[in-house]
């Protein structure tokens, strides 16, 4: 393939990226199958990323591309204002069959970011139409990722994400995160200590009064924060605080849906049961943007009063439930079920801890974290460098032929769930080799 030209890469700003050291010496991916990228340059890379917490399934599989080919050449585009098309209630009834308790009403969006903002406005509405209208306030968390909508950047954590948008949300606050290296180096699986910061949630309701606070949003594994795990018991305690103050509990769960722990949802494998839940990425293997708002019925029937010819909720987009991501979505789903997919990170996590913490001693690693088929290994920063020394790790690990995610000083894992022993061998000999030779 012709590699493009400096000036060719100029037009495309691209997305989280420092655009000028790209583009002086960029990354190109050209075609993917199954565990593995292949760059513009002909090489083969391992994804241990799966895309961007996405490609669950793997990639390029048949049963997806042929799925939205049909579909393409039958209903290209359908709206669903007013109308609907069949593929999209037959989809949500699928959905349903894995999601936990009662989320068993489904609102279509096509990212992560829309699912977010779409789960806050939601909990503000239902608070509304049940005349609690006081409600009005959001509580995220410290270190917090929910997309990059105003909504979703307003509950979320990270600063740099934060601090150039302006005020942002009124009326938002935050829960202390739950990263502490001093206590919880080193846990394998879920840190012992912290269940107590979910009381942080008092903290704030003795401030601002649990009449005011409409939901709590927490993604139940922080993800793009560097892998920040909560500790034992903390999300049955926040579900506890939320129950006993009327507040609504949202998980984030577009990177721990659709089996990156080894359950549908996160919230199947700690057994705390949110009542709304955003999801997107593994949705539709990644093949198509889409994302999808659980909630439980009785957030649902809150709405449904009323004139039956009144719209009850004014929100949606011109591509929810588009039909192409809908067939992408069903042919994901017929894949999971089929090949065991959901649960079968629960059969690997053991073996993958044992990889993943077996780079305890290698150079410059001061905390290693994991969950289901995720894995985190956190590095010392450089004097007044930081997140330096993990971007070269990537790009050495690119070089070498492994794509791995860094965020801060932290290297992200979380490959396809098809992954095979032989290749989380490789991910880590790799990732061994590379930080042995970082300064
Ligand atoms: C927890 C969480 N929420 C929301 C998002 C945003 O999703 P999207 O990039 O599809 O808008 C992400 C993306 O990584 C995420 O990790």
């Amino acid at each position: 393939m012709d590699l493009p030209s400096r000036q060719a890469l100029e037009a495309f700003w691209m997305p989280f990226t420092a655009n000028r050291q790209f583009k002086a010496s960029p990354r190109l991916l050209a075609r993917a199958e199954g565990m593995y990228y292949w760059s513009a340059d002909g090489r083969r890379m391992l994804d241990a990323a799966a895309g961007l917490w996405c490609v669950n399934a793997g990639h390029n599989r048949r049963e997806i591309t042929e799925a939205v080919a049909q579909q393409l050449a039958t209903l290209d585009y359908a709206p669903t204002f007013q109308m609907g098309h069949p593929l999209a209630f037959e989809l949500a009834n699928r959905l349903i069959e894995v999601t936990p308790g009662d989320l068993n009403r489904v609102f279509f969006v096509n990212s992560g970011s829309e699912a977010v903002d779409t789960a806050l406005k939601i909990a503000l509405a239902y608070h509304r139409v049940r005349d609690e209208a006081s409600r009005q306030r959001l509580i995220g968390r410290e270190k917090a990722y929910h997309g990059v909508g105003f909504g979703g950047t307003s509950v979320g954590g990270i600063v740099n994400n934060r601090k150039f948008f302006g005020p942002l949300l009124p009326g938002v606050d935050h829960l202390r995160h739950t990263l502490d290296h001093e206590r919880n180096a080193f846990s394998r699986g879920l840190p012992e200590w912290g269940a107590h910061l979910a009381d942080d949630l008092e903290r704030l309701i003795a401030l601002h009064d649990a009449s005011t606070i409409a939901a709590v949003i927490v993604e139940p594994v922080q993800g793009s924060a560097g892998v920040i795990l909560p500790p034992k018991g903390y999300l049955q305690r926040l579900r506890e605080i939320c129950d006993r103050h009327g507040i609504l509990l949202i998980f984030d769960e577009v990177i721990t849906g659709f089996g990156r722990l080894g359950a549908s949802f996160a919230a199947q494998y700690f057994d705390v049961t949110p009542d709304i839940i955003t999801a997107a990425k593994g949705l539709t293997n990644g093949a198509v943007p889409m994302g999808a708002v659980f909630v439980r019925q009785r957030i649902y029937d809150a709405f449904m009063q009323g004139p039956e010819n009144a719209i009850e909720l004014f929100h949606g987009y011109t591509y929810s439930a588009h039909p192409v991501a809908c067939a992408a979505a069903r042919a994901a789903l017929d894949i999971y079920q089929r090949d065991g997919l959901l649960t079968r990170a629960a059969s690997l996590e053991k073996e993958w801890e044992q990889a993943v913490h077996s780079l305890r001693d290698a150079p410059h690693v001061i905390d290693i974290r994991n969950i289901g088929l995720i894995g985190a290994i956190e590095l010392q920063p450089r004097p007044n460098a930081p997140t330096a020394r993990a971007y070269e790790a990537f790009t050495r690990c690119f070089e070498r032929g492994v794509l791995v995610r860094v965020t801060g000083d932290t290297i992200a894992l979380s490959p396809p769930l098809i992954i095979e022993r032989e290749q989380i061998d490789e991910i880590i000999a790799t990732l061994g080799e590379v930080l042995r030779t970082l300064e």
